[in-house]
């Protein structure tokens, strides 16, 4: 069998995945791009890796690339993604898919047009987790789902992230937080309305027009009587890191930890609380990628993302899995354009609800999976 030929794009946190498609079997990682050249020689030599590329248009002209894996900053993730599928290529995004509507919509619209697959690389629905909680709720032990709460509260006034990220509105990086209520219900948002809150520095405000220190959306569910609350902070609001959910069942109930390594609480009966120790994801995983999903194979623990984000619970290479399998398969990813959209848009259109004082906004016919 022809294996995938990955180009990554992007090496802050893109390079986190450059060992996990050399190690995979399905895969091979023929080339990296990223615009500054000592710095992708760096990465390419300690990878061994041949194609190096500086200028992503001209990797998109390469022929033996089958797929890009994009991990650029957030305002590029959607011209790349159109780029390359015009281009022909496979393509996985980090999150979130886009910042405007539109470029949603045109990445659901590529999608279909090429048949080529899409998937936006979200790994909080991949974390050891939500795989142990959908486990739980599969199994019947949670019961009915009664109410779903996702929080992503981070303070990038911390120095060392790039410049772009500062003043960003909070809910235009809501997917972690959101994706893991929309994933455990299978259904998609269909109305959001949100508060901001508080107000940053001026000097922030400025950049994005954006004044809330924290934002907190509402949403329901498309055929679901569930309904949903996320809260994200970025600035200004002191809080360890924490991306989060707490889902409430009618026989028992999960909470995220408090405190970073204390463990999620788990309710049962009427008053009954025990820690849980949530295990590792290696045994679902291929063996040449199983590693992988364990603390210890982070690349790169100093990079800014792994000290606030604990390594994303070991989600990487369930990824990578899902998207190639996508392709081999022929078939479209778990986290497709039209379910990435769903979880982006959302988020827009909270933002733009907390503008305008709390409005109840409908999502769009194309987010509906
Ligand atoms: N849990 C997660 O899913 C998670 C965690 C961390 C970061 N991210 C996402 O990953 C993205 C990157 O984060 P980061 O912290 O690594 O950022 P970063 O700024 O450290 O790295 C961005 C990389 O993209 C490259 N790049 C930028 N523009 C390019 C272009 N036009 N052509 C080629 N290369 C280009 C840069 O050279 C750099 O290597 C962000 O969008 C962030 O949202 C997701």
């Amino acid at each position: 069998m022809k294996k995938v030929n990955v180009a990554v794009v992007g090496l802050g946190f893109g390079a986190e995945f450059i060992p996990i498609y050399q190690k995979y079997d399905k895969t091979d990682c023929v080339a990296v791009c990223r615009r500054d050249a000592k710095k992708l020689n760096e990465a390419a030599d300690q990878f061994g890796i041949e194609k190096r590329y500086t200028d992503y248009k001209e990797l998109l002209k390469d022929p033996d690339i089958d797929a890009v894996h994009i991990n650029t900053q957030i305002n590029d993730h959607a011209w790349m993604s159109i780029e390359a599928l015009k281009a022909g290529k496979h393509v996985a995004s980090t999150v979130p898919m886009a910042v405007t509507v539109e470029e949603c919509e045109e990445i659901v619209r590529l999608e279909k047009e090429t048949g080529k697959v899409y998937m936006m690389m979200e790994t909080s629905v991949y974390t050891r987790e939500f795989l142990y909680f959908k486990k739980l709720y599969d199994e019947g032990k949670i019961g009915r789902l009664q109410f779903l709460r996702g929080s992503h509260q981070q303070n990038m006034s911390l120095p060392g992230w790039p410049e772009y990220w500062y003043g960003l509105p909070p809910m235009y990086y809501a997917t972690h937080a959101l994706g893991p209520l929309s994933e455990i219900l299978r259904k998609p948002v269909n109305t959001v309305r949100c508060l901001g809150s508080g107000r940053i520095n001026e000097d922030y405000i400025k950049r994005y027009n954006s004044p809330f220190a924290v934002e907190s959306m509402q949403v329901t569910f498309e055929g679901s009587d569930v309904a949903g609350e996320v809260t994200r902070s970025l600035f200004d609001t002191i809080r360890q890191y924490r991306e989060s959910f707490d889902f409430y069942g009618s026989q028992s109930s999960f909470e995220w930890e408090q405190l970073v390594d204390e463990g999620p609480a788990f309710f049962t009966g009427y008053e009954d609380a025990e820690r849980l120790v949530v295990p590792d994801t290696n045994e679902m995983l291929p063996a040449d990628i199983a590693d992988f999903s364990l603390k210890h194979h982070i690349v790169d623990e100093h990079h800014v993302s792994f000290i606030q984000g604990s390594g994303h619970g070991g989600s990487h290479p369930h990824l990578v899995r899902e998207f190639i399998t996508a392709i081999l398969e022929g078939r479209k990813s778990h986290v497709s354009a039209a379910v990435a959209a769903n979880w982006s848009v959302a988020g827009i259109l909270a933002h733009e609800s907390a503008m305008q004082g709390g409005k109840i906004i409908e999502m769009p016919a194309f987010t509906q999976f």
